[in-house]
Order: structure tokens, then C-alpha cells, then sequence
């Protein structure tokens, strides 16, 4: 992306939250002018859960990054009990305003921190396109602070672009990864149980599902 992009839509690498607020703040329920929004759930994500087994009652989900919510309401439906955040403070107002009649706890919070409370508390914690959206020079911490959300024996669900060339600020918004990411969250304490890349990507080399476990 040139820097005059970067700079319109005010991305900075050392506030590299900012800009999604002003995104969200402009748009509505529609989610006109957000590029990501599909307002359906991820398809990739949709076939998948549509795969599992029932939930057993009481399981726990978290949405990371959740834009406008609908991948929380898909997880709603199967049967957990969901919590989805986002930076955004608009982005959650949107889904509060969208889904009137859910049980979804929306709330806003930033992966950047880190968020102590929920230290292994989620059975299932789903990731779309949320590290990719945020600068390389977070990568560690982000992949620490996702992991850190997985409870023992739980999952996490994670769809990402991947880059055969090295992520630089330069080149985004997206940063999308690369491969190396598997070892990554390996490192703080997960297993990857599934990868699959036989989707066409939108924007990178490949599209990955891939599934890890504590
Ligand atoms: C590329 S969008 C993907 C949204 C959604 N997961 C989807 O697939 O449609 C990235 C999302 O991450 C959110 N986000 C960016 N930085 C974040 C942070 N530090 N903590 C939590 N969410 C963040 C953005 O507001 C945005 O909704």
C-alpha cells in the first residue's frame, strides 16, 4: 500500500488501533464502506463449524476482532456461549444495535494489552483476519495474547492470508503472515491439530483454515 493510502486512512504504526475506530464511525448497520464486512458470517469458518459436532451445553467461545459480529452470532446458533470483542467501541455499538435479541456478551477490548481476565478461559477462540490487520512489529505479542485465550484442552479456529514475501510495515494494511506462524503459536503452547490452504485467497498466496489445540 503506498503511504499516501496508509496516511488517507490514517494508519500509524505506533497507534495502530486508531484507524479502525474512524472506519466503524463512519459507516451503519449496513457496514457500507468497511472493506472486510461480508455481513454473513466467514464462509470458510461457516462450512467448518457446520462440520462439528453438537456443543455440549456450557462451552465457552471468544471472537477475536469480532468487526460486526456476525461470526459470533454463527457460534451463538451452534449452541456456545459466546463473547466477541473488538478495539472498535463503534464496531461494538453496531453489533449490539444488529443483534437486539442475542445472548452475545460484545464488549470492546484490545489484543494489543492483552486481556488478563480471560487467561485460558475459552474452549473455542476463533481469530479471522485480526493479526494480519495489525502492523509486524506486534506479531509476538499478538500470538502470545491469542494463545493465552485457549483454556486447556480448548481450540482455536484461525483463518489467515499468508505472504511468501516478508511482512513489512511498508507493505500494508494487510500484513498479511507468513508460514512461519504455525511455529509461532506452537511456541506459546498450542498444537496445530489441522491446516488447510485449498481455498483461493483474496488477497495473498494462500488462504489457510487452521486448527490449534492447548
Ligand atoms: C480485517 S478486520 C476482520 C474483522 C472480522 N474478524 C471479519 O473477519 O470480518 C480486523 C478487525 O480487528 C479489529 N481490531 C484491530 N485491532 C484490534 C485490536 N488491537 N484488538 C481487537 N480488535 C482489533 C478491527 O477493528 C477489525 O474489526
Amino acid at each position: 500500500m503506498s503511504e499516501e493510502l496508509r496516511n488517507q486512512l490514517g494508519v500509524k504504526e505506533d497507534q495502530p488501533n486508531d484507524w479502525f475506530e474512524t472506519l466503524y464511525s463512519h459507516t451503519s448497520e449496513s457496514g457500507e464502506g468497511v472493506p472486510w464486512a461480508n455481513m454473513a458470517p466467514h464462509p470458510i469458518f461457516k462450512k467448518w463449524l457446520d462440520g462439528q459436532a453438537s456443543v455440549e451445553e456450557g462451552k465457552k467461545a471468544l471472537v477475536i476482532g469480532c468487526g460486526l459480529g456476525d461470526d459470533a452470532i454463527e457460534l451463538e446458533a451452534k449452541g456456545y456461549k459466546v463473547t466477541a470483542f473488538d478495539v472498535s467501541d463503534s464496531a461494538i455499538e453496531l453489533c449490539k444495535k444488529r443483534f437486539p435479541n442475542t445472548q452475545v456478551t460484545f464488549v470492546q477490548a484490545d489484543l494489543i494489552a492483552g486481556i488478563e481476565k480471560w487467561y485460558k478461559q475459552y474452549d473455542l477462540v476463533l481469530e479471522i483476519f485480526t493479526i494480519q490487520a495489525l502492523p509486524p512489529k506486534y506479531e509476538k505479542a499478538l500470538i502470545k495474547n491469542v494463545a493465552d485465550l485457549v483454556a486447556d484442552n480448548g481450540t482455536l479456529v484461525m483463518i489467515t492470508e499468508v505472504q511468501y514475501q516478508q511482512r513489512t510495515f511498508e507493505n500494508g494494511p494487510p500484513w498479511l503472515l507468513n508460514k512461519n506462524y504455525v511455529e509461532s503459536f506452537e511456541q506459546v503452547g498450542l498444537k496445530k491439530v489441522f491446516n488447510s490452504n485449498d481455498q483461493e485467497p483474496e488477497m495473498g498466496d494462500e488462504i489457510h483454515l487452521t486448527i490449534f489445540q492447548r
